[in-house]
């Protein structure tokens, strides 16, 4: 008999792309789906280098909520949140809310709603496409799993978003709207790896989260993010096992902010000018910073970086590039090689990690300063181009 663990470990070999053409799938109802047109040039990108960008000229059929169920709209009590919460193998925690919150929790669990709200958009567009088999991860018990496994997650976001929203509500606070998005991935394993890239990013915002609970006062909710973040990683062991990778990826993960978190999921997957209420988020958001080398391996090496002006001339040699890993100091280091052509301007910076064991996520940013910085929310503070995710494993 075939173990289930080995089944497991099987389906990153198996799992892959079914051809897409058009009029595929796009059964399910939610406006999911796609044409699959337009979406090359991902190539390279399985996980091990940094995630796609999202292409300027994207033809894919954006993602649009409501779901079948009503959500985002999902009332306490109703038989809707009832089958969300059997599908999710658990209940929104049932105990009174918090009447009041300071701006900074306010502000942190409306990005926690925002990127809840991607993530479910995210999710049932990837189980929409393993059961109707857009997705070929397999067959018998390989693609039971799988399946078993989003179908959890795909409700468990709906509550993260919910619950977020929940709390946003009670102490009066401005609930957070849907947006349309876009998914710049057309296979199973770039999805799943894409999933992870972002889970990553997630876990290391939460300890923002944590960050700000704890310092301004509201520490009620600690615990509740405690929970969440154990929530997505497991989620993220079992996105990594699946992309062949050990599920834990360090002692340490990398720690984030959340500008840059608000700043990667509006560059990669918000439609712009599709939101809800967008402006009632007070973050910044980053202009993009590309991280132009593939597949980066586990050494030390100059990587290759490019970022768009915005027309004013751009004074570079005040920019450094800052990257943070783990729960380390972040690391400075100058840009090499700037050359600006029309309104791009690349350049190559050091990547030093045999010194500091860079593996897992890094976070990249071009600052107006050279530091030093303490942690990930002064390298936000002083950030003008990121974030560049970089995937090491
Ligand atoms: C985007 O697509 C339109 C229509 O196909 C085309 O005219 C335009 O040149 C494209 N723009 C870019 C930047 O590729
Ligand atoms: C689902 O498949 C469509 C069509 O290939 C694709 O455009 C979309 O990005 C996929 N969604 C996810 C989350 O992988
Ligand atoms: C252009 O970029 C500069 C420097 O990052 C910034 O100060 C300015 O506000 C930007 N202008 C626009 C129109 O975005």
């Amino acid at each position: 008999m075939l173990s289930q663990l080995a089944v497991t470990a099987l389906l990153g070999l198996t799992a892959s792309a079914a051809p897409w053409g058009p009029g595929q799938g796009g059964d399910w109802g939610h406006g999911n789906g796609g044409n699959g047109n337009g979406w090359g040039g991902n190539g390279g990108w399985g996980g091990h280098g940094q995630p796609p960008s999202q292409p300027e000229n994207c033809t894919q059929e954006p993602f649009k909520f409501p779901l079948s169920n009503g959500f985002p709209n999902v009332e306490v009590g109703s038989p809707e949140l009832l089958a969300i919460e059997k599908q999710a193998h658990g209940t929104l925690p049932n105990g009174p809310l918090p009447s009041k919150i300071q701006d900074a929790t306010a502000t942190t669990l409306q990005l926690i709603a925002f990127n809840e709200i991607f993530e479910v958009a995210y999710f049932t567009s990837l189980l929409n496409n393993i059961t109707s088999g857009v997705y070929n991860v397999g067959s018998g018990a390989a693609k039971q799993i799988v399946e078993n496994a989003i179908t959890a997650v795909q409700a468990q976001e709906e509550l993260h978003a919910l619950g977020a929203n929940a709390i946003l509500q009670t102490a009066g606070r401005t609930t957070i709207q849907p947006c349309e998005y876009v998914f710049p991935v057309s296979d199973f394993d770039s999805s799943i790896a894409l999933a992870s890239t972002f889970t990553d990013v997630v876990l290391g915002t939460l300890q923002d989260a944590l960050n700000n609970f704890g310092t301004d006062g509201d520490d009620e909710l600690l615990a509740l993010i405690g929970g969440v973040i154990g929530q997505e990683g497991e989620q993220n062991g079992f996105y990594r096992n699946l992309g062949g990778k050990i599920p834990s990826q360090l002692p340490f993960l990398t720690r984030s902010a959340g500008p840059f978190a608000f700043s990667a999921l509006n560059q990669m997957f918000v439609v712009q000018g599709t939101c809800g209420n967008l402006d009632a988020i007070a973050l910044p958001i980053f202009s993009p910073l590309t991280v132009a080398t593939q597949n980066i391996q586990a050494q030390d090496q100059d990587l290759s970086f490019s970022f768009k002006t915005n027309g004013t001339a751009t004074d570079t040699s005040d920019l450094h590039i800052v990257y943070i890993n783990q729960q380390n100091v972040p690391v400075v280091e100058p840009l090499k090689n700037v050359q600006t052509q029309g309104d791009t301007v690349s350049f190559q910076a050091a990547f030093p990690f045999t010194e500091n064991l860079m593996f897992g996520l890094t976070i990249a940013a071009v600052t107006n300063s050279a530091g030093p910085f303490a942690g990930a929310d002064d390298v936000a503070a002083k950030a003008l181009y990121g974030p560049g995710l970089i995937e090491i494993q």
